[in-house]
């Protein structure tokens, strides 16, 4: 087996640690955001941190994997090759820094808040609408790739269109997730009111 068969072998299991991931957060969010008790809300975070670490470790093996199959056999000039090297450098750093910090205040909340039903301040960490959109965002804009890696359309026009795209439907897709979830479960007050009752 080549050194190129290798990378390109662990460049899709770079592949299958991303998608996974994002599969698991979309159940994992869905609960989150329907969730009714605070219990639940802490149970579907542990489900959630355990998933995280999937981004990074695919991330890294996309891009080291990706940069020695580029180099063995390909051009760097390629644009296919320049859109899922700009997108994947400026993806990695994203999930400490704007992701973390948010799943830490729904942490904090969750930690801080009384068992029983989801208390507003908690619901609304959960329900931050960033983290979701987010998500659906980059997992659009991971599909976009996925399309351009195994099409290799030689212009600009061609690598760009459809990672660029895909996000977007990923975004309306995420904000109409929130809407329906929003929907579908009562406010932290209505909660407690209507546990009270
Ligand atoms: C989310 C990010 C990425 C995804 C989903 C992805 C997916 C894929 C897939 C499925 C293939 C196999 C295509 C085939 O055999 O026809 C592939 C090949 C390739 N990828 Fe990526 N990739 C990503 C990021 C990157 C990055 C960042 C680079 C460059 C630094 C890169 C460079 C390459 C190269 C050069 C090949 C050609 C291998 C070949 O066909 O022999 N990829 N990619």
């Amino acid at each position: 087996m080549s050194g190129y068969s290798t990378s390109l072998f662990l460049h899709l299991v770079g592949v299958v640690c991303l998608f996974t991931a994002s599969l698991m957060m979309h159940f994992v969010g869905t609960r989150l955001r329907r969730a009714a008790t605070v219990q639940e809300v802490r149970m579907w975070l542990g489900f959630a941190r355990s998933t995280q670490p999937l981004f990074p470790i695919g991330g890294v093996l996309l891009l080291l994997t990706g940069l020695h199959l580029a180099g063995a056999g390909w051009d760097f000039r390629q644009p296919w090759i320049l859109v899922g090297l700009v997108i994947v450098i400026a993806l990695l750093p994203a999930g400490p820094l704007l992701l973390r910090p948010r799943f830490m205040a729904m942490g904090m909340a969750a930690g801080s808040a009384e068992p029983g039903p989801v208390p507003a301040a908690l619901s609304s960490a959960v329900m931050n609408p960033f983290v979701w959109k987010y998500l659906s965002t980059m997992t659009g804009a991971a599909f976009g790739l996925l399309w351009i890696m195994t099409q290799k359309p030689a212009g600009w026009l061609g690598a760009l269109v459809l990672p660029i795209a895909l996000a977007l439907v990923g975004w309306l897709y995420g904000a109409s997730l929130l809407r329906r979830d929003s929907r579908a479960v009562p406010s932290g007050e209505a909660a407690v009111a209507s546990a009270k009752r």
